[in-house]
């Protein structure tokens, strides 16, 4: 099978490309290593790693000559904040350059598009708790979300009456190896880089926001499954359990066996109250349920910084 990750170099595409090596498959990558690492892919199989714009002229044209069965789109501009103070950054990767690219697909023989979208900035404060993907109302609160929002709207419209099948997938939060402990997002990650180095975690606010935190390897099998299936499909991944951010912070506290507390510092701007994704119509649709306790899944990400 011939396979086209963007981003495959990130955070959740590096996960996705270790799954998907194997004699049958030929993957071609591209990354602009926005945010991704070339290191990432230090792995050893049958894949083209291409350090580029997926979105560029010669990338469009190497899509167009790899002619893939598969794409996982996956590339973005992936910071809520930086889409705040770039707006245009944002929509340059996250809107125009995956419209060329689904032009490019539906001129392929690829079946399916694969697309990871947003399960928690696409809308506002959720009203249904958990949400479940007919509950979605409000309007985003972030250029990220917008562009998230209307390229799900996109694909929706652009791939009607072809061939080409599409599986929006609302990502919950996902955690795990590999995730940028000194960035912004990817809580779990960074308590754990702090809880190690004996450093205080900051919590923004009182602390009682909840999040939905699903483990990599959950979301690479949804993704995977939901790439063999021959329908179009707009799913919920995430785990339905809701967890405070006061309780990661304890649970995390406990497993490192840390006599270190949080500092709390003002509630940001924007950050939703709760959020947690409601995954029945995944697990009916995908065959699918996430295997990793958030337990399971922070060791992982413990023995990944040790290391
Ligand atoms: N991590 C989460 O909790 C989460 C939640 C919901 C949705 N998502 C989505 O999942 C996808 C992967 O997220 P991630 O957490 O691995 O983030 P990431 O930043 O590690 O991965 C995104 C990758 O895309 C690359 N990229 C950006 N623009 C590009 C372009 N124009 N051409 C080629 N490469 C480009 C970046 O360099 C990076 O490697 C993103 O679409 C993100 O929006 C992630």
């Amino acid at each position: 099978m011939k396979i086209l990750v963007t981003g495959g170099a990130g955070f959740i595409g590096s996960h996705l490309v270790e799954e998907l090596l194997s004699d049958e498959n030929e993957i071609l990558i591209f990354d602009n290593c926005l945010t991704g690492k070339k290191e990432n892919l230090d792995i050893k199989g049958n894949f083209k790693f291409i350090n580029d714009d997926f979105g560029s002229t010669n990338s469009l044209e190497e899509i167009e000559r790899f002619n893939p069965n598969i794409c996982f789109h996956l590339a973005a501009q992936s910071s809520v904040v930086v889409s705040v103070q770039n707006p245009a950054l944002d929509f340059e990767h996250n809107i125009l350059q995956p419209i060329k690219l689904i032009q490019i697909l539906l001129k392929s023989n690829c079946k399916k598009l694969v697309f990871t979208s947003s399960g928690g900035t696409i809308f506002g404060e959720p009203t249904t708790i958990p949400t479940a993907e007919e509950d979605y109302a409000d309007e985003p609160e972030s250029p990220y979300g917008v562009a998230k929002k209307r390229l799900n709207e996109l694909i929706k419209i652009m791939t009607k009456d072809s061939n080409l099948k599409y599986s929006i997938l609302n990502l919950s939060n996902v955690y795990g190896p590999r995730q940028d402990p000194h960035g912004e997002a990817g809580v779990v990650s960074i308590f754990a880089n702090k809880y190690l180095n004996n450093e205080e975690p900051i919590i923004y606010g009182d602390g009682a926001q909840t999040r939905d935190y699903i483990y990599v390897k959950d979301v690479v099998t949804a993704l995977i499954k939901a790439s063999l299936i021959d329908e179009n499909h707009f799913l919920n991944i995430g785990t339905g359990v809701e967890t405070s951010v006061n309780d990661l912070a304890n649970s995390m506290k406990m497993q490192f066996n840390s006599q270190i507390n949080p500092i709390y510092n003002p509630a940001r701007e924007g950050e939703l109250k709760r959020s947690v994704l409601n995954n029945t119509k995944a697990k009916e649709d995908l065959n699918w349920k996430p295997e990793y306790s958030l337990d399971t899944g922070m060791k992982e990400v413990f023995n990944w910084l040790r290391t």
